[in-house]
Order: structure tokens, then sequence, then C-alpha cells
């Protein structure tokens, strides 16, 4: 059997970890389809947007939202309207939205209500957790989906027990490739370690900007306390919202917490490869450092990356100082890291699955 009809594929991105999984699929959708990239603009400073795209290569999108910060409301309007219009316009065969953010819930939303099938890309993950504005987003744009494709088998088991066994692919996950070609870019090209003058295998890897974090004084405040409290290097590539929130607290950082400006894909891998530890509350960064063999502390009460803590190489933390500091000094990995959602050719996989529900 031939290869099916040639499908017109749009694919939806707007926030930093949505840039990595669009650069894998993107190339894999282009290899024997159409695509269009709408970017909605959530995020648009140089260093949260444009260097992922020149990094990875990631081709220019066709249509720039520009939705820019706001409210939840007006930020997930804004990208609604300008979806709709485009979406009503070219009707294309599949929206392709990734993870859970507020572009990723505005892409599906449009295109359900004009009955265009979406597919999910990093679907099934839950918290559990619903004062998370991710969780909400998931747990919307997996019911919105047509096609839930699953990094997890736990993720497929979420799916399963709220009744969304048709349209549920397991495929592991796209970042995988993405880390694994970044790599040996990162050892050749980047000197982000001289920067923040640090040495390979002597600091820690922090990165802090989820809301429950930053939005809240008393965690930020227990966050800043653990990691002042530590006396070895720790880089801290800073989130533009994780920058207000401590300027507005009057929070300040001790001399071996180097604040750098948000990294690229390149440096921040660079950054994650040389880390002794990874100390984090995003969801991205606890699976790449799996996959790099670097330990890591997750500063939240659950994740949605159980494999991670039951492999014995992430430690859930919250946002207790004596924790962080404590899984800080003693974390030690186990000794087996078996391998965890999947390898290379995962967007293959899910374009394939796209070809054959077209058919
Ligand atoms: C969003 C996602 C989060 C994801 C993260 C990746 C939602 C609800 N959250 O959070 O799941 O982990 O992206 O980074 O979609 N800002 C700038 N410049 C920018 C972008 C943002 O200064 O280019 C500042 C603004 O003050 C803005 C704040 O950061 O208000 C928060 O940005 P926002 O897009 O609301 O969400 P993130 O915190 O980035």
């Amino acid at each position: 059997m031939g290869r099916p009809r040639r499908l017109r594929v749009v694919s939806i991105v707007g926030a930093r970890p949505q840039f990595v999984k669009a650069a894998v699929m993107s190339r894999a959708i282009r290899a024997h389809h159409d695509e269009v990239i709408i970017h909605t603009g959530q995020h648009y400073d140089a260093a949260m947007s444009a260097v992922f795209f020149e990094e990875l290569a990631i081709p220019a999108p066709e249509f720039q939202l520009g939705a820019g910060s706001g409210s939840h409301g007006q930020q997930t309007a804004a990208m609604l309207v300008g979806i709709e219009q485009i979406l009503e316009a070219g009707r294309p065969d599949w929206v392709v939205t990734f993870g859970d953010t507020n572009s990723t819930l505005a892409g599906a939303l449009a295109a359900v209500k004009l009955r265009i099938p979406v597919a999910h890309v990093e679907a099934g993950l839950r918290s559990f957790n619903w004062n998370m504005p991710e969780e909400i987003n998931r747990v919307l744009v997996d019911r919105m989906s047509m096609l839930r494709l699953c990094p997890s088998e736990t993720a497929v088991a979420n799916l399963a027990s709220e009744g969304m066994q048709q349209g549920t692919h397991l495929v592991g996950d796209v970042m995988a490739e993405a880390l694994e070609m970044a790599i040996p870019v990162a050892r050749r090209r980047s000197t982000i370690l001289a920067t923040a003058n640090v040495r390979d295998g002597a600091y820690i890897l922090a990165t802090v900007h989820r809301a429950e974090n930053t939005d809240d004084p008393l965690r930020l405040r227990a966050i800043v306390d653990a990691l002042n409290a530590l006396t070895e290097p720790i880089v801290l590539p800073l989130h533009p919202r994780t920058r207000k929130a401590l300027d507005a607290a009057g929070v300040g950082l001790a001399p071996h917490v180097r604040v750098i400006a948000p990294v690229g894909y390149i440096d921040m891998v660079r950054l994650l490869i040389g880390a002794r530890l990874v100390m984090t509350d995003s969801g991205g960064l606890q699976k790449e450092a799996y996959w790099a063999g670097i330990p890591c502390v997750t500063l939240r009460d659950e994740t949605e990356w159980v494999e991670t803590t039951e492999c014995g190489w992430n430690v859930l933390v919250g946002a207790s100082s004596e924790r962080i500091v404590d899984a800080a000094r003693t974390f030690a990995p186990a000794a087996g890291r078996p391998a965890l959602y999947g390898g290379p050719g995962v967007a293959a996989t899910c374009v394939s699955i796209l070809e054959r529900a077209s058919a």
C-alpha cells in the first residue's frame, strides 16, 4: 500500500517547550505532508521564542498572532479569535497541539468547534492538582482531541480511567529526539558554562517558573531560602515571570546563585549535561534530566512524570526549604536507569497515526 493522501496540518505553538516539541514534529510532518505553523505569541521575548526557532531550525510560522501576556481569559481569548479565523479560512485536515499551555487549549478549542480533528501530542498526563492551569488545560484538550498521543503507559492508563480508550496511542516522547540531537551540538558550540562561571559537574542547574511557586510568596520565599542556604554554585536561568515575582517580593539571592537571563535550547542542554544536579519545577526538564542521567530534585508536590521518581532518579520536595536543602545535599540516584518514554522515531510514529486516522 502506498502512502495516503497528502495531509494539510496546522500546528499550534506559543510557549518555549512547544517549540522544542514542534521542531521534531514539524520535520516528520513536512517529510510527507503540508504543515502550517501558527505561533500564538504567548512567549514573545527573543530569548523565550526566536532563539528556539533559530537553533532548532523550525520553519518560520506562517501566522504570528501576537497574543502576548495577560490574564488567562484575555490571553486565551485573543488566541482563540486569531486561530479560529485562520482555521476557518484554511480548513486543514488536522490541528496538532502540544502539551498543556493556554496555547494548547486555545488551539484545540478553536479547532473542535469548527469540527476540525485535533491531535494532542503529550496527551494523558495528569498531576491531579486542579489548581494548576496546566492540569485544566490537559484535561480539556484531551477531551477535545480525536487523537491522543501519549508519552507513557501511565498517560494511557489515565485516559482509560477517564473513558478515553479510543483514539489513544502510546507513542513515547518527542522531546527525547530533540535532546539527543542537541547534546553533541551543545558540547561543541555552547559557551554558557564560561558565561555562568561554572565548571562541568560542579554546579546545580535550577529553574523555577510555575505559577504555583512564583505566585505564592511563601513558596517562593522558601525556595529562595533553600537556594541561598546551599553553598555550591547554582545556575538559575530566570524566567521573566519569576524575575517579576522576586522583584515584587524584594527577595534577594546569594552570590553563589548565578542568575542569568533565560537561555536558548542549546545553552540549556549544555547547562543540563554539565550539572551535578537539577532542581526544577519544569515538566520538560525532569524528563531531560532523566535522559541525560542527571539526578533531579523537583520543586513540586506532585509530578506527571511519575516514572522518573519510581526509577529513583527524581525526588519530589515541594517548596519546603529543609527538604530542598536536604535533597540537594544527599539525594543519590538509583544504580540503574531504564529507558523511559521512547527514543528517536516518536514523531514519525505520530505522523503515521495521523495518516491512518485520515484514511
Ligand atoms: C507557560 C505555561 C506553562 C509552561 C511555560 C513554559 C500556561 C498556563 N503556562 O507559563 O505551562 O511551563 O509557559 O515556559 O500556558 N513573559 C515575558 N516574556 C515572554 C513570555 C512571558 O516577560 O516572552 C512574562 C510575562 O510577565 C507573563 C509571564 O511571563 O505575564 C507569564 O507568561 P505566561 O505566558 O502567562 O505563562 P508562563 O509562566 O510562561
